[in-house]
């Protein structure tokens, strides 16, 4: 079987998760596996014609394999940027029916969003997609994490064999191929505004006139100042290569300006709106950059408390992988959402409606200074990042610095008054002729303190 893997990982032959596919390659010679560098190599592939030969290798291959490091919750944006240029490419139709799989590694922080972004733009090509297999970091050292790799790799050649392709709700969303537009261009303004508390962070092209008069006619309606910064304009020297150097300081590598853009223009305001177009399932890929150049952030939360809301132009609705990414940024980074607003119904009057409403929930959040307690996403996100950087606060200073000063270490649980409180209950209703007359008992002490409270 012939087997081209597509290698994600900026680090090239570093990459932990190709020690994966090395794992499987040599426990498989009769397979044939050949390795397409697309995350350290992504500028090369950006070169006029430079795809051919990969879509050609693509075209004849039996499996296309995914292996990547899951970044900011999806692929890197060197991945994302590689997908892009497959579905670009003038032979793209030519990989449907080809199977498709993928092999990732990660603190299993929102692998599953990772996943489902691969599946959804594998579906847009009409590819067959075959169940893939999320590794936390670590497992291949152990014997379980092997097992479950090897499992993995005959339960692939099974399915491949008998057509079993992996169910998902992707199968409904294969690409809504959002392309209408509003045609009427409105005059340039200039929005920025010296003090501004909102910004807007877009990525906006000046030929996107439905985004551009979406953002036009938010900073119109709205009653606060609002800074516009585009993320499109700003040219980065490149994506996250997951170097980790930033651990210690929260200084990144790379001296392109975008850490004092972020700090200083962004991540300084009380309110930050991202506007942007659905593309491939996603926000695109001047976002995915942005995104995983934010990891000079390490796991703090630094913008906490701030207010963040998105304007968007794309059929959002048959987007629920996005959609749970969108809240899921959010819960993460703690700063509480607080609208979005879409032109999904192709209405000019529901847009400005939206966009009317985000308005009016924005402001109403920055005034009242809403507070908005997490849902699972963040606080159950926080409990992984917690324990990661407890191990890992040799390396990640920075974030353990930020930790311990803002309480995250939370365990182990001092709740000491209450595990003895339940203790003790526990044992009380171990006994049959207690727990009879228990009855309603446990709900009125239950509720005891409410009532206290009201
Ligand atoms: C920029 C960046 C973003 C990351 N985002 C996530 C994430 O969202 N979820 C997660 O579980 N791990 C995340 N990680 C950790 C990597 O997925 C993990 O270290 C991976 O095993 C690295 O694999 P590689 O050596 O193949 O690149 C991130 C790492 C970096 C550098």
């Amino acid at each position: 079987m012939k087997i081209s893997v597509i290698n994600g990982s900026p680090k090239g032959n570093n990459s932990v998760t190709l020690q994966y596919i090395e794992y499987l390659k040599k426990r498989n010679a009769a397979d044939d596996f050949s390795i397409i560098h697309a995350g350290q190599q992504i500028r090369q592939y950006e070169k006029p014609g430079a795809m051919d030969e990969a879509i050609t290798e693509l075209i004849g291959t039996d499996l296309i394999l995914f292996a990547y490091p899951v970044y900011t919750s999806l692929a890197p944006y060197q991945l994302a940027k590689f997908i892009e240029l497959i579905k670009k490419h003038p032979q793209a139709g030519k990989l449907a029916g080809k199977f498709v799989s993928q092999i990732t590694t990660s603190m299993h922080f929102f692998d599953f969003t990772a996943h489902r972004y691969i599946v959804e733009n594998a579906l847009d090509l009409k590819m067959k997609v075959i169940e893939g297999h999320s590794a936390e970091m670590e497992d291949l050292l152990s014997a379980k994490g092997q097992k479950q790799l090897t499992d993995y790799y005959s339960r692939l050649k099974f399915a491949m064999k008998n057509d079993i392709t992996a169910y998902t709700r992707s199968n409904h969303n294969v690409d809504a191929n959002f392309t209408f537009e509003r045609t009427t261009a409105e005059p340039d303004r200039k929005s920025a505004v010296a003090k501004a508390d909102t910004v807007i962070v877009t990525d906006c092209e000046p030929e996107n006139l439905s985004l551009k008069n979406m953002i036009e006619e938010f900073i119109d309606i709205y009653p606060r100042p609002v800074k516009v910064v585009n993320i499109g304009e700003f040219r980065f020297s490149g994506g996250c290569m997951g170097c980790t150097r930033c651990a210690a300081t929260g200084d990144c590598v790379y001296k392109d300006g975008f850490q004092d853009l972020l700090r200083n223009e962004i991540q300084s305001s009380h309110a930050m709106i991202f506007a942007f177009s659905v593309k491939d399932h996603s926000m695109g890929t001047k976002f995915k950059i942005y995104d995983d150049r934010q990891f000079c952030n390490g796991h703090r939360t630094v913008v906490r408390g701030v207010y963040s809301a998105y304007i968007v132009h794309g059929a959002l609705n048959t987007e629920q992988n996005l959609m749970d990414l969108l809240e899921a940024k959010a819960e993460i980074s703690e700063t509480p959402l607080t609208g979005i607003a879409c032109d999904e119904s192709q209405s000019q009057s529901e847009t400005s409606e939206s966009l009317k409403k985000l308005s009016l929930n924005l402001d109403f959040a920055l005034k009242e200074k809403w507070d908005k307690p997490q849902s699972f996403y963040g606080i159950g996100g926080m409990k992984i990042f917690r324990d990661l950087i407890f191990v890992m606060r040799g390396l990640m200073k920075a974030d353990h610095r930020f930790y311990k000063k803002h309480g995250i270490y939370d365990f182990p649980q001092k709740r000491k008054g209450l595990i003895i409180k339940m203790k003790l209950i526990g044992l009380l209703m171990s006994i049959p002729a207690v727990r009879r007359k228990a009855g309603n008992k446990m709900t009125e002490a239950i509720l005891k303190p409410y009532k206290d409270v009201i």
